[in-house]
């Protein structure tokens, strides 16, 4: 079948990011009401949020609180409100990822991976490309990175 490629490269949904103007008042559904275990809260100052990790079995929620109104989420907290920001595919090699994509002419945001929260190595794909939803792709720090 042409245009078939191995599967062995995706590992699974990473996480859904959702943009909130505030991770407090946001917690207080998603650990107090649903319940969900908060695993850590980091700033990532390179893109201009605080994110809010929280457990969901083999994956997690991101919520995603601007640091400023003019970074990205801030932006799109001021034009579409709060809601769903992208959903991340984990991937085992991200170059390898990207190589194939742009082979293949998908609308790239990133050509490079970059560093994103937890030390992954991360790029978005253009919306343009996926049908509307900015879709993140991560390549997990290694446990023994040095
Ligand atoms: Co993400």
């Amino acid at each position: 079948m042409t245009g078939k490629q191995d599967n062995d490269n995706r590992l699974r949904l990473d996480h859904v990011a959702i943009a909130v103007r505030n991770l407090e008042e946001s917690l207080l559904f998603y650990r107090e009401q649903l319940g969900l275990k908060c695993l850590d809260i980091e700033m990532v100052e390179e893109q201009g949020v605080r994110v809010a990790k929280l457990d969901l079995g083999n994956t997690h929620i991101e919520l995603l609180e601007p640091l400023s109104p003019d970074s990205p989420v801030g932006k799109f907290l001021s034009q579409r409100g709060p809601g769903i920001h992208h959903i991340c595919i984990g991937v085992r090699d991200i170059r390898k990822e990207l190589a194939c994509l742009q082979e293949k002419g998908a609308q790239l945001i990133d050509r490079q991976p970059k560093i994103g929260a937890g030390g992954a190595e991360i790029a978005f794909v253009h919306p343009r490309a996926t049908g509307g939803v900015l879709l993140e792709l991560s390549q997990p720090e290694p446990e023994t990175s040095g």
